[in-house]
Formats: structure tokens, sequence, C-alpha cells
């Protein structure tokens, strides 16, 4: 049984086949539609999502299966002291498959140990968002065509993105993926992140502060919010917040063909006035989300194409 906790738990190849089933299913959904007849997907939500949590219910539903779950730790019996390893052998009696969020680092990892079905990692509190990932590369091949021979610029909160660290950790398997790191000194990407991903894989990356300097190098730039619930104290959070403004002035600095990826919810990192741009790809992001999302529950149910 096959889960999916961190992004390195899947072979290069097996992420290129979930990216390329997808692609198949965004040329001919109709092709997949009854495809998980009869199963169902619980998603256990311990921490807020729109995006996640919506985008595997819609998943499951379009390929004719049924959801059930909750969104809040506090509709479920973790209110009443359940360990997330009683709950996922409980849910296994009801689900097929189950994707779990939670705030703490491990949890879904800790679930999979007790499981009987498997478990998707959809966030666990500033460590992996697997699934986010696989959006994000799925993203940048349908924007840019390929995922080598190009540089990426990851800006905001490098220290507790776990769509960043998932992102690098992943675009890692490449070829000639350049990173250029922008973050204040307070949010810089975790050092782990330099030496033993970054490094080993012989890749080049530089880590700066300014993204008006650095945004005409970049062939994708992947925004990130600053996470006042990652933050020990406010003050930090209020300093820190307004670092990185994406605005129209900016985007005149970058190159024509440029992507902007955001893995959402956005606060104010990109003005809505760079919405239209046609550079802008993170809502085309969100769908591609769900598309992603359908195929990996293929892949991890064993249904075949
Ligand atoms: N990108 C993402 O994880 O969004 P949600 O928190 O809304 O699920």
């Amino acid at each position: 049984m096959q889960h999916l906790i961190d992004p390195m738990d899947l072979t290069k190849e097996e992420i290129d086949g979930i990216l390329h089933l997808a692609q198949n299913i965004i040329k001919d959904k109709e092709k997949y539609s009854d495809k998980c007849h009869g199963k169902k997907l619980a998603t256990l939500f311990y921490e807020p999502s729109t995006r996640t949590r919506l985008s595997f219910e819609s998943a499951m539903m379009e390929l004719g299966g049924n959801v059930l779950g909750f969104s809040e730790a506090s509709s479920s019996s973790a209110t009443k002291g359940e360990s997330v390893e009683d709950t996922v052998r409980v849910v296994g009696c009801f689900a097929d498959i189950i994707a779990m969020r939670h705030p703490n680092e491990g949890a879904p990892k800790l679930a999979s140990m007790y499981s009987p079905v498997p478990v998707i990692n959809a966030g666990d509190g500033g460590h992996n968002h697997p699934t986010q990932t696989l959006t994000d590369l799925l993203t940048i091949i349908e924007e840019k065509g390929h995922l080598d021979d190009f540089t990426i610029g990851l800006c905001g909160d490098l220290k507790f993105g776990r769509t960043v660290h998932s992102l690098i950790k992943a675009l890692s398997r490449y070829k000639n993926v350049k990173f250029v790191l922008i973050s204040p000194k307070e949010l810089k990407v975790p050092e782990y992140i330099i030496t033993e991903v970054i490094k080993p894989a012989g890749l080049m990356y530089e880590e700066v502060e300014s993204l008006e300097e650095n945004i005409g190098k970049l062939d994708v730039l992947y925004m990130t919010r600053v996470q006042r619930e990652r933050f020990f104290n406010e003050a930090d959070y209020v300093r820190l917040k307004d670092t990185y403004i994406l605005d129209k002035a900016k985007m005149k600095l970058a190159k024509e063909d440029m992507r902007i990826l955001h893995p959402l919810p956005r606060v104010n990192e990109i003005a809505t006035a760079v919405d239209k741009d046609p550079r802008a790809a993170y809502f085309r992001q969100v769908m591609n989300g769900k598309y992603v999302r359908m195929a990996l529950i293929l892949t991890l149910l064993g249904i075949s194409e």
C-alpha cells in the first residue's frame, strides 16, 4: 500500500506518471468520470483549508466516487482526546483513501503507520504539502512546457512555507533548475533545504532579499504569503508581512513569458491589479490542483487508465 507523505516518497518516474495522467484527464474528463464508482475518500482536516480540501472532494466526485470527513478538529472526536492513530484506524473502516491536514508536523506520517488505507498528507504544519507540489509541477509544465532548464524565484516566507520546502525537494530531481530564494533574513529557507536537498543535487541557488533586483532573471516566480499562524509573536508578523508586494510596476521588470504561481490563499503580496496580467497563473494553478489530485487518487488506489 502506497501513501504520500513527503514528495520524496514518489520516484521521479512516479511523479512524471501522475503528471502525465493529470494531463490525460484534462484532455478527456469523461473517460475518468466513473473510475472511482463505489470508492470513498475521507478528508480529515484538523486545520483550515479552502483549496486543498474542496479540490480533493471535487476530484473524487469527478471520478464518480463519494466523500466524507470533517473540516475542523472541533467537530471530530479529537476534542475528546482521540489520537490520530485511532482516528485513522476508525476512518479506514469507512473510506478507501484518506487525505489529512494537521497542524503538527509528522501527524500524517504517524497516521500512515496505522491506517489500513492509503494516507495523503494534505499539509502538516510548516513541513510538507506534497499535493500542492504536484499542483505546482503540473502548472509549470502546462505553462512553460517543461520541468528542466529554468530559473525559479521563490519569494516571501521561505522559512515556514511548507509549499516551498516540498516544491524545492521535487524540483531538485530535475536538470538545471536554478533557485533564487528571495526572503527577508528572518524568513530564509531552513538550512537543511540547502545542505540536504539543493547542494547534494548539484543545483545552483542564491539567497537574496530584493524582488525588484532579481525578478528580471526569472522564468517562474513562486510568491508566498507570510503566514501569521506560524509566527510566535504578532510584532514580528506585522514587521515582515508587507516585505514583498508584487504590483504592476514590478511586473514591468519581469520577462514577457515569466509565470507567477502562488499556492494561495493570498493576503496582499500580489496586488489584485496583477490578476489580469496573462503571466498570472495562480487561478489556473488552482484548477490544475483538482486534476492532479484526481490522478493521485487513481494512482494510490491502483485504478488503471
Ligand atoms: N494552497 C492551499 O493549501 O490552500 P488551502 O489552505 O486553502 O487548502
